[in-house]
């Protein structure tokens, strides 16, 4: 295959994408399957509607129950979506939870948990599909950050509270998030003799089961409104395609021009 940039055409490849029950998850494994992709669906919740929504398109996708912060589940994932649907050449770590106190509410089980699941998450998964693309000498890693990883967490207000603060995304979801987006650079800059790229993508606010009840004065924005699961889909899309050839290591607002840098 030429390594030359071309058109986004993903027929033939296989992806595993984290989270992909719901939300940005979820449109992320219809817009990879919609030009070609069979998708390895991974979650901890009942992912089967995503399965079924790739299927009634002509489609190739199975679910795989998945607690992304186990090393043994996460292996086994890779295993499975590699027999069964023949390697794995794209992987999308979208999974992720986020809590919405301040420091000193942080509890170091809400610490971890947020850490666990976004950064120990996103290692566990790179690390066990290193070794396929590595040999295959081929592999498309898109890391869904979050503008919270860039400027320290989004600020919102919860619909039934008159205080700001009380919507901002936590300082361990902070943390974790720029840490996605370091640990990004690392593989970037370990994979690149491999043709394995990273990149990260940056989402702003997005309507989804994470943000319901929270408002985040969109107005404001060049872009004025919530992004859609969609929007950060097609920017994923574009990232795990052979379109984006030549880009390793970089991380990508979207975010209707919210963060500009
Ligand atoms: N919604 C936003 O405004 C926004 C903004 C920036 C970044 N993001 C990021 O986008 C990603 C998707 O978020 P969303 O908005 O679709 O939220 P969501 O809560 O609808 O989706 C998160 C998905 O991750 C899954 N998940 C959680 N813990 C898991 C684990 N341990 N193992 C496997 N799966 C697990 C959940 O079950 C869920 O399906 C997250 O990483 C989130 O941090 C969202």
């Amino acid at each position: 295959m030429s390594e030359v940039s071309g058109r986004i055409d993903l027929w033939g490849k296989v992806a595993i994408v984290t989270g992909g029950a719901r939300g940005i998850g979820r449109a992320i494994c219809l817009a990879l399957a919609r030009e070609g992709a069979s998708i390895g669906v991974a979650d901890i919740i009942e992912a089967s509607e995503t399965v079924a929504s790739i299927v009634e398109r002509g489609g190739r996708a199975v679910s795989v129950s998945t607690d992304v912060t186990r090393a043994e589940q996460v292996e086994a994932l890779v295993e499975r979506v590699g027999r069964e649907l023949g390697g794995v050449q794209i992987l999308v770590n979208n999974a992720g939870t986020v809590q919405r106190v301040g420091l000193e509410a942080t509890t170091e089980e809400l610490w971890d948990r947020d850490v666990n699941t976004i950064m120990r998450g996103t290692y566990l998964c790179t690390r066990a599909v290193y070794p396929l693309m590595i040999a295959q000498r081929y592999g498309r890693i898109v890391n869904v950050s979050s503008i919270s990883g860039r400027i320290g967490g989004a600020v919102s207000r919860a619909e039934d509270s008159p205080e700001a603060m009380q919507g901002r995304s936590g300082p361990a979801y902070a943390a974790a998030k720029g840490g996605v987006l370091a640990f990004t650079k690392w593989v970037a800059k370990d994979g690149g003799r491999h043709n394995i790229l990273a990149n990260a993508v940056c989402p702003g606010p997005v309507s989804s089961e994470m943000t319901r009840g929270f408002d985040y004065n969109v107005g404001s924005q060049p872009i004025a409104r919530m992004g859609e699961p969609e929007d950060i889909a097609e920017a994923v899309l574009f990232l795990a395609s052979n379109a984006a050839n030549f880009i390793t290591g970089q991380a990508l607002n979207v975010d209707g021009g919210l963060v500009m840098d």
